[in-house]
């Protein structure tokens, strides 16, 4: 297991955009697509090769092509879908697997109401997006949902993580990877990440 905060200039001037209090829906949006790929980049870096042969416009050659198990996406509503756009632009094929949680606002636990994964998800790699992993119930539910339908290699991949939430993910799935654009200060006494990005569900489907 580990920790990979990403300190990409990229990834870090984008986050800092998305952190103005003022910004609009639709800027929220693009950044989050924007830095979602980002991730992606990063968390598909150890993806295994295999050399193939091919006929070039130069006669036949040898290429190196991505090999073995393919991915699914596993975007949690609502604000997982806000990264989903940035996943597929480099991962084109990959299968997507819903899961549907919202955080009770009193308990701050995870409510399941919605799960749609892709047949024989033991075959794949999930690549589980998020933009906030606060106190870490919502990703704990939903990395034992893809455990109990035997996928085996799962990725986490959020824009901001609090402490407290990256501890509870690795405490119970330490071989799990999480890749984040920034691990944030702590937690508010209401579950919020500080300085976090506030409600992303919110900004990115302009509710509120
Ligand atoms: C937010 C966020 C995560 C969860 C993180 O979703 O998108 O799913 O809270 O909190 P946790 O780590 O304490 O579980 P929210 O419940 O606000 O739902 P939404 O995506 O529908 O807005
Ligand atoms: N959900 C959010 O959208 N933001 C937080 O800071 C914590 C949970």
């Amino acid at each position: 297991m580990a920790v990979y905060e990403i300190k990409h200039p990229l990834v870090q001037h984008k986050l800092g955009l998305m952190r103005e209090a003022e910004i609009s829906t639709k800027r929220f949006r693009e950044l989050a697509t924007e830095v979602g790929c980002l991730l992606t980049y990063e968390a598909t870096k150890d993806l295994p090769l295999e050399t193939t042969a091919i006929e070039s416009w130069a006669g036949p050659i040898e290429v190196e092509q991505i090999q073995g198990k393919k991915v699914t996406v596993v975007p949690i509503l609502r604000a997982g879908l806000g990264m989903m756009d940035g996943v597929l632009q480099l991962v084109p094929s990959a299968k997507v697997s819903v899961v549907g949680l919202y955080r009770d606002e009193e308990t701050l636990e995870p409510v399941p109401y919605f799960e749609k994964l892709v047949g024989k998800i033991e075959d794949r790699i999930s690549l589980v997006i998020d933009p906030m992993l606060a106190t870490g119930g919502s990703m704990v539910a939903t990395i034992e949902m893809l455990k109990k339908a035997g996928c085996e290699e799962i990725k986490v991949l959020v824009l901001v993580a609090a402490p407290e939430g990256i501890k509870r993910v690795t405490d119970a799935y330490p071989e799990i990877d999480i890749y984040v654009a920034s691990v944030d200060r702590c937690l508010d006494e209401n579950g919020y990440i500080l300085p976090g990005l506030g409600d992303a569900g919110d900004k990115i489907f302009g509710t509120k």
